[in-house]
This record gives structure tokens, C-alpha cells and sequence, in this order.
């Protein structure tokens, strides 16, 4: 793709609007993750560096069009005040008369953000106008927001096509580069794993991905639509019985391609999970009806981890369990483990974002793999192959 490089553009004394993705979790009126915050800070620092005047702008959850306090920005104004050692103000709003005296007093390397533009329906609407008014404070335009590159709304593809200017920002550039070789040159075995819930959120990734891997695996509650449509028993596990077709499908291509499928061959169950209670291992044939499914078992965490062992090439995206709850997590722990161990063998080990990536947060092991994306949706949008409309409005 023809993009220009950000340090390419001539930003000095410049007016740049930068997208990013602060859409961070809050607790208590604070930022509680500021991964995505300092995942920024190279692009930022860089234009600093480099004399621009830097408008901000991202989303903040989903206020659906209404300003709703809580998803102001202010708590991530004040944290990368503090990551970059300046005082970043914080406008009113994200476009109108109160922000633009705010963007014309902004001086050379100071750093403005606008209020949450999701307070405007217009945004995600991609509204023409809403874009040309975003576009009015950016002489130059930078896209670092990766993890909402597969939204096509005004402040990633409406405003793109209205600044001549333009490039990807540098955790943009970073994203592509490490998530780019798993479509084409990762180095074998390449061994996918893959978790969560539905069958029917990974159908699209599995079908770009089977054709390239040695490897797949298979775990999270999607495994009990693969052991429904293999005949085994389920209980009151999550299925979705309109994709046994579509389970069985796989496994047929994943036969005709020559390609190892690894699901589980044990569970824990319990009999309620809402209230956490305990679980008991199960194996394919004797999970009782009133039982759900919850985790991996420990012979599935063995034989996965071996798998993923003899890989030189993982990638990684959804948990094996409700691994919110500390008696469902083993499985997705001992994923997460296996992958550092394997990181440390040298293998390249690459996890999507999402629950994954705050799975391996909350293990503290996010900086022992070789990239934890910051784009859930994004990074798995962008292996199934599909073009990255935020992307596409770069292309000079
Ligand atoms: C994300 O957190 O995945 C991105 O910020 C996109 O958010 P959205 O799913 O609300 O568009």
C-alpha cells in the first residue's frame, strides 16, 4: 500500500491532527490501562520533535451521540500530561467555535485533545460535514489509531480524504509490520490458537488463516460447537447450533489442505458457572446435561502447550475459558505461559488485542511476547484479509 512515512512530512510549525485510539478502560474516574496512551507516545514525541502544533483527536467507548461525563477524555488528558511531561489541554468539544480559538493559540510542539468524538453521532455516521469540520484544524493529518483502523467513520476515513497531507502514524506503521508476515512469510511451524466465545467471530479469520498455518488450534466455548458437530457431549455448554455446518466445514478443509486441527479432548464443567462454582474435568464423552463447559482441561492445556512449543511462528487471539473468573482461567493461563516460553526459545509470538491481550496483562506478561496488538478487532479484521478502510484513506 502507498503511504507516505510520518517522518517524511514536513510538520514543522504545522497544524497536525492526529488520530489516536485512547479508547482506554476507566476505573474510578481514572485511567485503569494505559497501554493504548503510551502505544501513542512515539508518534506524538516524534512530531514534537519535529516543531508541530498537535491536535488529538479518539473515541471513548460508545456514548452513542450523547456527551455522557463519564467517557470525557479528561482522565486521559491528565495521564499523558503526565507520560510526556507536559501539560496537555483538554477542548471543550471536538468541533465548533469554543475549540477553534483553542487550535489557532496552540503553539509549535504543544499538544491539544479534543473532547470524546463519539458525543457526536456524526462520527461513527462518518458524516461529510462533521469530517470537514474535524478537518478544519489539521493543515497535516496523521492515523496512529490502529485499533479502530477497520472504522470507516469521519475522523479515520472522512477526514483522510479531506487533508492532502497524510500518513500512518508510527504505532500504525509498527501494527502492520509485525501483524503483515502472518498473511504471507511467518517463519514454520505456524501454529494459530484460537479462543472466545462464537464460532461465527472467527469463521472469517480461521478461513484467511487455515490455507497459511501448520497449525490450529482450537479451545474457548467455539469448542463445543466443534464437539456438537463432532457427535460428542455437550451439556448446557454455549453452542451455536446454525455453525455445526460451518464447524464441520472447517475441519473438511483443514483435512483437504493437510493442515492439524488440535481441539481439546477434556473440559472443566460446572453446574454454575454465574455464581463461579467449582468444576470438575471432563472428557469429551461424559460431560452430564446440566453441565457447562467453562475452561480447557489439563490434558488439553498439555498437549496444547506442546503444540505450541514446536512452534517458531504463533499468533494468538481469544481466551480458553471465562478466564474473568479465577477458577475458569488455568487454560488461559498456561496458553499465555507457553507463549512467553516459547518467545524466550526465540519463537515470534503475536497476540491480538482484546481479551486475550488483557489476559496477559493481568498475568503481567504483556511485555514477554513479541507483540501484544493494540487493535482486538482491527488485527483480526486485518488477518482475515479484509482492507482497513482507516488504511485505505492514507494511500496518497
Ligand atoms: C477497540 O477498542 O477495539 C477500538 O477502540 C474500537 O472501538 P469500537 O469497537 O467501539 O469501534
Amino acid at each position: 500500500m502507498a503511504t507516505r512515512a510520518l517522518r517524511a512530512l514536513a510538520v514543522s510549525g504545522k497544524r497536525t491532527l492526529v488520530r489516536v485510539d485512547f479508547n482506554v478502560p476507566l476505573r474510578e474516574g481514572e485511567v485503569a490501562d494505559d497501554t493504548r496512551i503510551r502505544a501513542a507516545l512515539p508518534t506524538i514525541t516524534c512530531l514534537r520533535d519535529a516543531g508541530a502544533r498537535i491536535v488529538l483527536m479518539s473515541h471513548l467507548g460508545r456514548p452513542q451521540g450523547e456527551r455522557k461525563p463519564e467517557l470525557s477524555l479528561a482522565p486521559v488528558a491528565r495521564r499523558l500530561g503526565s507520560l510526556l511531561g507536559q501539560p496537555v489541554a483538554l477542548a471543550p468539544d471536538c468541533i465548533g467555535p469554543e475549540v477553534a480559538p483553542l487550535v489557532e493559540r496552540l503553539d509549535v510542539g504543544e499538544v491539544l485533545l479534543l473532547e470524546n468524538l463519539r458525543f457526536h453521532a456524526a462520527e461513527t455516521k462518518n458524516a461529510p460535514d462533521f469530517a470537514a469540520a474535524l478537518a478544519a484544524w489539521g493543515e497535516v493529518y496523521v492515523n496512529d489509531a490502529f485499533g479502530t483502523a477497520h472504522r470507516a467513520h469521519a475522523s479515520t476515513e472522512g477526514v483522510a480524504r479531506l487533508i492532502g497531507v497524510k500518513a500512518p502514524g508510527l504505532l500504525m506503521e509498527k501494527e502492520l509490520r509485525l501483524l503483515a508476515p502472518l498473511l504471507g512469510s511467518a517463519e514454520r511451524p505456524f501454529v494459530t490458537l484460537l479462543g472466545g466465545a462464537k464460532v461465527s467471530g472467527k469463521i472469517d479469520v480461521i478461513e484467511s488463516l487455515l490455507p497459511r498455518v501448520d497449525r490450529l488450534i482450537i479451545g474457548g466455548a467455539m469448542m463445543f460447537t466443534f464437539w456438537k458437530a463432532q457427535g460428542h457431549a455437550v451439556g448446557r455448554s454455549l453452542v451455536e447450533e446454525e455453525h455445526l455446518e460451518t464447524a464441520r466445514g472447517v475441519l473438511t478443509r483443514a483435512a483437504e489442505l493437510g493442515k492439524e486441527v488440535h481441539l481439546p479432548s477434556d473440559c472443566l464443567a460446572s453446574r454454575d458457572p454465574e455464581a463461579g462454582a467449582e468444576g470438575r474435568v471432563a472428557g469429551r464423552e461424559d460431560l452430564a446435561p446440566d453441565e457447562v463447559g467453562v475452561d480447557i482441561g489439563p490434558d488439553s492445556r498439555r498437549a496444547f502447550t506442546e503444540v505450541i512449543t514446536q512452534g517458531k511462528t504463533i499468533f494468538w487471539n481469544g481466551p480458553m475459558g471465562i478466564f474473568e473468573q479465577e477458577a475458569y482461567a488455568e487454560g488461559t493461563r498456561a496458553m499465555a505461559k507457553a507463549l512467553v516460553a516459547a518467545t524466550e526459545r526465540g519463537a515470534t509470538t503475536v497476540v491480538g488485542g482484546g481479551d486475550s491481550a488483557a489476559a496477559l496483562r493481568g498475568l503481567g506478561l504483556a511485555d514477554q511476547i513479541t507483540h501484544l496488538s493494540t487493535g482486538g478487532g482491527a488485527s483480526l479484521k486485518f488477518l482475515e484479509g479484509k482492507t482497513l478502510p482507516g488504511l485505505k484513506a492514507l494511500e496518497a
